[in-house]
């Protein structure tokens, strides 16, 4: 070998070792994600069938892989030997012995898969913690009933009591909107998945999907959107924040509760959100128990992160984000500002740039006293 072409082959170890690197890394197993370390009772029930099939599917890897290198091998082309095998046309018992093989291992399999299917579906328990999930684009909207009546909603974070049973009723549609364009909200599919707690279920538009999980510990559980449904689909989070019962009621009851500061009150913050720039067309920031097209802000200083969980809620973060949100996350809100029905408005549009005729383009200093404004919002 040249040691040129040894420079290139120690290049192409180098490269794949560190590509390795990152995969592995990507997939360490604290990473809030991993759905082999589960933290919920349904979680759990998944990882327990998983295991034992994954056994099954290691051996049947391996006798195959070592039957393929054998078989290679040994009758693998030598010189001074006829290249043409001798043709056969099958041997019937062995035939039927890779056919029924297979199919036997899956009849096994296929017992505990299906009953834990329909356990898994099994309808909630009485005390379960009823909450509505509504996938948006791209965020999630979570509501809170009582009696069938909406009492809280809020946005990108939901706490639940540990220990208790949450039933989740998953769809992409807010009826309380309307739900025909260009005004209504009835979206696309997207995919409920918290996978320390539960397995992912489809959220779609015009059809009411469920699930539960019961989070065994406090703690905050990372979701994730997990159907591609546009630009920002991969940063479609959500986290589940579960704590004592005591704990949850007392945020409950917080959540609804008004606001610690009304658009009145904040004066000059007031005045920008509400009038100049008309935030309030698209988002409550006075009222937690109703439906905007955009996150709830009555409490929003109350969560740890915005923009569906992927920024963490600082004051830099939300000042950038008020004056310029398209650069922050992909989305389709260029023409968010012209009137409805004029355009494609996906997502939150730039007060900054783009400015349609006859609309006042965003300051810094402004888009910084709307943020402290929102940020007195306990
Ligand atoms: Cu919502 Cu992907």
């Amino acid at each position: 070998m040249t040691n040129r072409s040894r420079r290139k082959r120690l290049a192409v170890v180098a490269s794949g070792l560190v590509g390795l690197a990152f995969v592995v890394a990507g997939c360490g197993p604290a990473n809030g994600q991993n759905s082999l370390l589960p933290k919920g009772t349904q979680a759990k029930e998944i990882n327990n069938l998983i295991v034992p099939i994954f056994g099954v599917a290691i051996v049947v890897a391996i006798l195959v892989g070592v039957a393929t290198v054998y078989c290679a091998v040994r009758f693998r082309a030598r010189p001074g030997i006829n290249d043409r095998p001798r043709q056969v046309h099958g041997n019937p018992p062995l035939e039927i012995a890779w056919t029924l093989i297979p199919a036997v291992i899956l009849a096994v399999i296929a017992v505990p898969t299906v009953s834990l299917i329909f356990k898994l579906n099994e309808a909630p328990k009485p005390n379960a913690l009823e909450v509505t999930a509504v996938g948006k684009q791209w965020w999630w909207q979570f509501d809170y009933k009582d009696q069938g009546v909406k009492t809280v909603v809020v946005a990108d974070e939901f706490h639940v009591p540990v220990g208790r049973q949450v039933h989740m009723t998953l769809t992409g549609c807010d009826p309380s909107l309307g739900t025909t364009p260009p005004t209504g909200d009835c979206n696309v599919i997207h995919s409920f998945w918290v996978p320390e707690l539960n397995g992912k279920r489809d959220v779609i538009p015009g059809h009411l999907n469920t699930t539960t999980f019961t989070a065994d510990k406090p703690g905050t559980y990372l979701g994730q959107c997990a159907e591609y449904c546009g630009l920002s689909h991969a940063n479609m989070r959500f986290r589940v924040i579960a704590q004592s019962e005591s704990d949850f009621q007392a945020w409950l009851a917080g959540q609804h509760e008004g606001p610690a500061i009304t658009i009145e009150q904040a004066g000059e913050g007031g005045k920008l959100f509400a009038q100049k720039y008309a935030c309030t067309n698209c988002h409550a920031a006075e009222d937690s128990s109703v439906s905007s097209y955009g996150p709830n802000l009555t409490h929003l200083a109350s969560r740890s992160t915005f923009a569906s969980g992927y920024y963490k809620l600082t004051r830099a973060n939300l000042v950038d984000w008020i004056y310029n949100a398209p650069s922050m996350i992909p989305m389709e809100s260029k023409d968010c500002r012209l009137p409805v029905g004029q355009g494609i408005c996906v997502g939150m549009p730039s007060f900054s740039q783009n400015t349609p005729a006859g609309q006042p383009t965003m300051t810094r200093a402004e888009a910084e006293t709307i943020a402290d404004y929102l940020l007195q919002l306990k």
